[in-house]
């Protein structure tokens, strides 16, 4: 058995993985303003997205952090019903102490959600999760009618499989997501082709520095 088939394992069905970045668990909310800046044009685009859909009112942000959307930019969810997720206990803390959305802790891969959300999203979380494809399933699951999920670390149209580096020093992966296995994860899930889009997004972050990323959109014809 390989060693991330393994740590997989013990991470979903046996809770000893020590999944989980050290940096997630001290709500250092300097840090995740920090790392949000790096994704200016990703946010920017982001934003645009959600503002041209006019019939959302439900919204799941997975792996929310110290809450950047729901407490900073909270004006964007005026008259809109926001559900943030977060594996942090001290993240979801932090943002419960500051805003009066509600807030989940737990691991969204473990998790049974009763409800669906007219959008899910999530920046920057698939890139270290355990389970690429688990993640994309359950997005579609908890998803009514839009998903919009960010992969920060690249564009990767030409990987046949994702790549997945577990870093001992951070306690997670570091994924390069296959457009080609993305793609056939969402058929597998039900989806049909028009149903999906995964596509490049240039990103520049505030040194002016500039590099691909990947969003996959996602619009369900109900
Ligand atoms: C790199 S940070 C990104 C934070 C924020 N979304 C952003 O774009 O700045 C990854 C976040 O995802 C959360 N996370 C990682 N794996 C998770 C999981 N399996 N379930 C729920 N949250 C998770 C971490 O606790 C952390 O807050």
């Amino acid at each position: 058995m390989s060693k991330t088939v393994l740590r997989n394992f013990k991470t979903r069905f046996i809770g000893k993985s020590k999944y989980g970045n050290e940096q997630w668990q001290k709500a250092d909310s300097k840090w995740y303003d920090e790392i949000h800046n790096q994704n200016t044009e990703l946010h920017e685009n982001f934003m645009n997205y959600f503002n041209s859909k006019k019939d959302i009112k439900t919204i799941l942000e997975v792996g929310c952090g110290t809450g950047v959307y729901p407490i900073k930019y909270k004006d964007l969810f005026q008259d809109k019903i926001y559900t943030g997720i977060d594996f942090s206990k001290a993240n979801i803390d932090f943002c419960r102490a500051h805003s009066n959305f509600e807030f989940i802790q737990g691991d969204f891969l473990k998790m049974n959600l009763p409800n669906k959300y007219d959008l899910v999203y999530s920046h920057a979380v698939i890139d270290h999760v355990y389970d690429i494809d688990e993640f994309l399933r359950r997005i579609i699951k908890s998803c009514k009618k839009y998903a919009y999920i960010n992969s920060y670390r690249g564009f990767f149209p030409e990987l046949n499989e994702h790549n997945m580096h577990w870093r001992d020093d951070d306690n997670c992966y570091y994924n390069d997501l296959s457009v080609k296995k993305t793609k056939e994860t969402l058929l597998k899930s039900g989806l049909t082709e028009k149903e999906f889009l995964i596509r490049k997004q240039e990103n520049m972050d505030k040194n002016g520095k500039r590099w691909d990323e990947t969003v996959i959109e996602v619009v369900l014809n109900n």
